[in-house]
This record gives C-alpha cells, structure tokens and sequence, in this order.
C-alpha cells in the first residue's frame, strides 16, 4: 500500500492519496469516518456502475449511512453543462446540502464532472475520488481540475477544487477495455520521460507486466505517477507555471484530435503521437540523443502505438496549437523532453521545424 500526502499551501486542502489492490471494499469506511456528512451521492456511469456501483453502495448501506447513487451515461459527451443540471436537479431532489458529499465513482470523465458539480453546488461541497480507469488512476483524480467541455472545445468552464481524498485500487483496472488501458499508458510513460528516468527504465523492463495488467507492477505503476503528479501539483497547484509540464505532448495530441473530429483516435492515442513529436523536435533542436529519442519511439511501438503519420492538413494543424490553452500572449509554448526525465518549457518551436519532423518540406 502507499500513502501519498499531497500537502498545499492552503493547509485545509492537503489531502490523502490511497494506493492498494484489492481495497475497493474497505473505501466507504475509510470516507464515512472522515467527517460528519449529512449524506453521500455516488456518481458514476453505465459502464462503471455495472461493475462497482452497486458493491459500493452497498458497502455504505451496510454502515447504515444515507447513500445515494446516480448513473450517467458513459463517454466524453457525458462531461457537459445538460449532465451537470441533471445532477444538481438529482441532489436537489434528495435534499442534499452544504454537509452533504460527493463521490466521484469511474473515468476522467465522471471525475471532471462530478468535481466541477462538487465544486458548484450550494458554492461548493466535498468530493472524493475512486479512480476507476488507468486515465484517472494516475493523472485526472489528483490535482482538483474539474470541469466540462462546450461545443466550442474541451474543458472550457472549469474549477480547481481538490478532493478530500483519493483512492485508488488498480484491481479495478482488470474490467477496463483494453483500448481504454493500452491508450492511457501514454500518460504513463509521459512521467518517466519528463520527469524520472529511473522510472523511464522500470517502464521499459516492466513492459509485458505492465501490458498483460499484471497487478503487484500496475501497484507500483499507479503509486508512482501519482507521487509524482503530487510533485508538481504541491509546487503549483494553479498551474502558473511548473504544472504545464504534464501536458507533455498534449498540444500536438489536441491538434490531432480536433483534426480528427474527435472520431476515431483516442485522446490517449493522440497523447502518444505527440510525446514521439515531441520527442523528434528535442532531438532536432540537440536537447535529447538519438538513442534516447529511440528509446522512447520503442516503448510505445512496444505498446501497440502506430508510428506518427504527419497531419492531412499542416496549416490547420499549426493553427489549432496556436489556440491552445496553454498560449501566452498569441505565443504557442511547447514542452520539450531535455533529455529523458528533465523537461524545458519554450516558445522556440517554428512552423518550419515541425514541418521538417514530418519532412514536409
Ligand atoms: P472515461 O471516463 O470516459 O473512461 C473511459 C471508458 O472506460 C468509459 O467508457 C468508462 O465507462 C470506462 N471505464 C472506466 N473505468 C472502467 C472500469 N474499471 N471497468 C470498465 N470500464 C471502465 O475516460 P478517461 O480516459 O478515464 O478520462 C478522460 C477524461 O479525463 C477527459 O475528459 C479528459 O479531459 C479528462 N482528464 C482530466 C484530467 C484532470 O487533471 N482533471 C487529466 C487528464 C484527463
Ligand atoms: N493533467 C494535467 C494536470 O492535471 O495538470
């Protein structure tokens, strides 16, 4: 088991990361001693709730504590303003209240939504996070980025509001697609290479463990990219500056995505595509060593990934980037490996570099 204590500058914030297999049952004694709530509202989707949400609402009526569960449907399209009003309306309804808690039962998607309802209503409750996908269990459950998407892009209207505390138990990890699982190991390796080359190389020797959801190495896995998320998210929590880092590859993985009209490639797919791009303009700019650049192509190859193929339409591309959320002043900042495990943040990215990465010119 481990411990993480994610410790902020605002003391009453600071908060508990569980980590331990086969610990799902012992989760609603853990959250019902911790203060005294005037009731629970489990929140969840289809896919999730067919495996866990009755286990778990059962463990809190076995306590004899006042639990409510409500079901979303599953997908991206779930985490928006109709679904938000419709949990309000729900809570509402059982007469909620300021004592009252919410948790946060499945993917990044149920934990964004149900984090930015904790944060909103009657301005703001507590809320708890039982990552169910890997997505969540080593990234979307820590750090308080809560939020829905609009028609006009992803995770437009947001809030910080940590949880009160996280448990992650990456036996529920087994019931998981397998796509859903290979796609977010992108976010997996994305720590070791900005952050821990140690851990860069325990990927690597780890990789048929890791694939095959071999549980005592996914423990270690989820323990320490949640250490380290923890890491960055105690030096900024706010994300004014160190924080961007764990967007590594993301803005090349946006601009892929919005190409694709978010059909067909997954967000973690994405990711990884844009780790490697990434990864290629480090070598180019004499950050990052061939062989280190080779290293990090092979572990995703490794994965199943297919190799990066240069986007249909360049001039789009590049111009859905400069819109991206992590932009300054009409700048595109990207997120460079400087070598494996350090990281550079910089505006000195061109056009023209990254066309030579697709040798489009
Ligand atoms: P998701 O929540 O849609 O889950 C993926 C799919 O797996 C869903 O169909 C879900 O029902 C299913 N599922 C989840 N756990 C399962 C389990 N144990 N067994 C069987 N099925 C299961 O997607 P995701 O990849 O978990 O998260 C993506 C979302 O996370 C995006 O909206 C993204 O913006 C957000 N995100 C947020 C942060 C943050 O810091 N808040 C970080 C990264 C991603
Ligand atoms: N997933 C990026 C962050 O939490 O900052």
């Amino acid at each position: 088991m481990a411990l993480i204590n994610l410790k902020l500058k605002e003391r009453s914030k600071s908060y508990k990361i569980v980590v331990k297999r086969n610990f799902f049952s012992n989760i609603a004694s853990k959250i019902s001693s911790k203060d005294n709530y005037s009731q629970f509202v489990i929140i969840t989707d289809k896919n999730v709730n067919k495996y866990y949400g009755s286990k778990l609402l059962s463990c809190f009526k076995k306590k004899k504590i006042k639990t409510q569960i409500y079901v979303l449907p599953a997908g991206e399209k779930t985490k928006s303003s109709y679904s938000l009003k419709k949990i309000y309306d729900f809570m509402l309804k059982k007469k909620c209240d300021r004592r009252s808690a919410i948790i946060a039962l499945g993917g990044g998607v149920i934990g964004d939504l149900a984090g930015f309802a904790a944060a909103t209503f009657m301005r703001g409750i507590d809320f708890f996070q039982i990552p169910t996908s890997l997505m969540a269990q080593v990234d979307s459950s820590v750090g308080g980025k809560t939020g829905i998407d609009l028609k006009q892009g992803k995770n437009l209207v947001g809030a910080f509001h940590q949880p009160r505390a996280v448990f992650a138990d990456p036996c529920l990890l087994m019931t998981l697609p397998e796509k859903e699982y290979i796609s977010a190991l992108s976010e997996v390796i994305k720590y070791g290479i900005i952050m821990d080359r140690g851990f860069f190389c325990f990927l690597e020797k780890n990789i048929k463990s890791i694939k095959s959801r071999e549980m005592k190495v996914m423990e270690e896995v989820v323990k320490k990219c949640l250490q380290l998320k923890a890491e960055v998210v105690m030096k900024d929590e706010l994300e004014s500056g160190l924080r961007a880092i764990l967007n590594l590859g993301h803005t090349f993985g946006h601009a892929y995505e919005a190409l694709s009209e978010y059909k067909g490639l997954s967000h973690g797919y994405a990711v990884g595509n844009g780790i490697i791009i990434a990864a290629r303009i480090s070598t180019l700019k004499g950050l990052l060593s061939k062989q280190d650049l080779l290293r990090i192509e092979n572990i995703f190859y490794d994965l199943g990934f297919s190799s990066v193929y240069p986007p249909k339409d360049f001039k789009r591309f590049f111009a859905i980037m400069s819109n991206d959320k992590k932009s300054l002043k009409g700048k595109n900042r990207f997120i460079l490996p400087d070598g494996i495990g350090k990281t550079v943040i910089t505006e000195d990215v061109s056009a023209k570099e990254i066309k030579q990465i697709f040798r489009l010119d």
